[in-house]
């Protein structure tokens, strides 16, 4: 039996191409393992967001070439491929600086893994195009039994590419142009996986609010899609990443408020609370249209979470811009955040500005930041503690006995069932909130009972 080892990563859109990566690889007799040790083929799907994920998929490459190298005077061979976004950036530089890889194809073109695999038998291979043919149409389903080991939470990307080009970002060249997946398309993964068991299902794309899906009658929004799915039965949570600003129009905002389906949380990047900044970062909106923006969504849905990504450090940002990003945090209080050093990144618009920020400066900033966020992030889990919310469970928890999954709000909690299992959507009381987790006990389920 062949066995691959695929390692993913950066966003959840890579951990959903892993998959289905395995999935086209699986109809060619693959089995997946969880170790690179014991496998015929490594597949490294990376990212090339900001320059240390991109580094370190050359120093994994490094030790790859040398276990590569021990199983060849066993007389083993190995194959390794290099996908996703640096795969699509750098193309044939990365064979050029680790000539161990065999093959480098970009994250549009893996329905062609099988072909790309057989060519790369007889020399090395670079696949990078942005095809404009749907690769999507040309994907195995997963078997049943597969899904089921994912989990019942599940990821199904419904958009990809970015048209917004933020100053900083590389998405709009990895990933390319915008692309909707057609409605039916993305019911049928959803009816499958659904029929096998998942019951959460997570949207994603890199601007996933701009889907403007083909439907049977047109053009389908977002929006319209939710409503859809959460028609499919056995879907009992949705959720979609990641949001820009401007694309939160007042049907999605709707869904809040009118689908119990989706779930009271989103994940709303803003970056920078300074509207010099904002400009500057070619954001399309300004500080106090992202709060009115929050204060609508709060109207439509008052309990719901919310989460963002913050760079800190951009070209020319001064104390006072940064203070600003301070107040935003402060205004809006968010249940949690990412917030990252800004990375110039080769063939962006940022990477060309002249006042590129000390990295001092950036940690000190980043620091701030983070220790702000997390204050918040404490308050809004030790908010829970007394209240009773409906947990998913997803998996067996830490220890005999304990069951773990999520709240709506997207938060891990633990509780203690003896009775409970893997699916059951429990009402827990949850009793302390630890730093990470929260922790709870099951109780009565008056909307069950008889
Ligand atoms: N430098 C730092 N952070 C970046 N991001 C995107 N590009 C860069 C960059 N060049 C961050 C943004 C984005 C998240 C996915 O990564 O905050 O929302
Ligand atoms: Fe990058 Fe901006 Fe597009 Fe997000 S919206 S993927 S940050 S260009």
């Amino acid at each position: 039996m062949k066995k691959v080892h695929i390692k993913s990563y950066g966003c959840q859109m890579n951990v959903y191409d892993g998959q289905r990566m395995a999935d086209v690889l699986g109809q060619e007799g693959y089995v997946e393992t969880a170790t690179p040790d014991d496998a015929d083929l490594i597949l490294l799907n990376t990212c090339h967001i900001r320059e240390r994920a991109a580094h370190k998929v050359y120093t994994e490459l490094g030790k790859l070439r040398d276990l590569k190298r021990e199983r060849k005077a066993q007389g083993r061979e190995t194959t390794l491929v290099v996908a996703g976004c640096v795969a699509q950036a750098e193309g044939a530089e990365i064979q050029r600086r680790q000539p161990a890889v065999d093959l480098v194809i970009g994250p549009q073109t893996y329905h062609r893994l099988p072909a790309l695999l057989a060519q790369a038998r007889s020399g090395r291979v670079v696949d990078t195009e942005l095809p404009p043919e749907d690769k999507f149409g040309h994907l195995p389903a997963p078997k049943p039994a597969v899904i089921l080991a994912r989990g019942i939470s599940a990821f199904v990307t419904v958009q990809e590419g970015c048209d917004k080009f933020c100053a900083f970002c590389v998405v709009p060249y990895t990933r390319g142009a915008e692309f909707s997946r057609p409605v039916a398309q993305v019911i049928a993964e959803v009816e499958r996986l659904a029929e096998s068991g998942v019951q959460d299902v997570s949207l994603l794309g890199q601007n996933v609010n701009a889907y403007h899906g083909k439907g049977p009658d047109g053009v389908w929004t977002l929006a319209r899609l939710m409503h859809r799915i959460a028609e499919v039965p056995g879907i009992t949570r949705i959720r979609y990443t990641t949001s820009h600003p401007r694309d939160m129009d007042e049907e999605l905002i709707a869904a809040h408020r009118d689908l119990p389906q989706v779930m009271p949380f989103l994940h709303l990047p803003v970056q920078a609370g300074s509207d010099r900044i904002l400009a500057a970062m070619n954001r399309k909106h300004t500080s106090d249209e992202y709060r009115r923006l929050i204060d609508k969504i709060r109207m439509a849905r008052p309990d719901i979470a919310l989460s963002s990504d913050f760079i800190v450090g951009f070209p020319g940002e001064s104390d006072a811009d940064f203070e600003e990003t301070l107040r935003l945090i402060a205004d809006v209080r968010f249940a949690s955040a990412y917030s990252f050093k800004y990375s110039p990144r080769p063939g962006t618009p940022a990477a060309e500005l002249a006042e590129q920020i000390p990295l001092a400066v950036m940690d000190e900033r980043l620091h701030r930041l983070q220790a702000l966020v997390e204050e918040h992030r404490q308050g809004f889990n030790h908010a829970m503690v007394g209240r009773t919310v409906e947990i998913l469970i997803e998996r067996a928890g830490r220890h005999p006995g304990q069951l773990a999954g999520k709240t709506p709000y997207m938060q891990a909690v633990q509780i203690e069932s003896a009775t409970h299992r893997i699916g059951d959507r429990v009402l827990a009381l949850i009793e302390r909130a630890g730093s990470n987790s929260l922790f709870g006990r099951a109780v009565e389920r008056p909307d069950l009972a008889a």
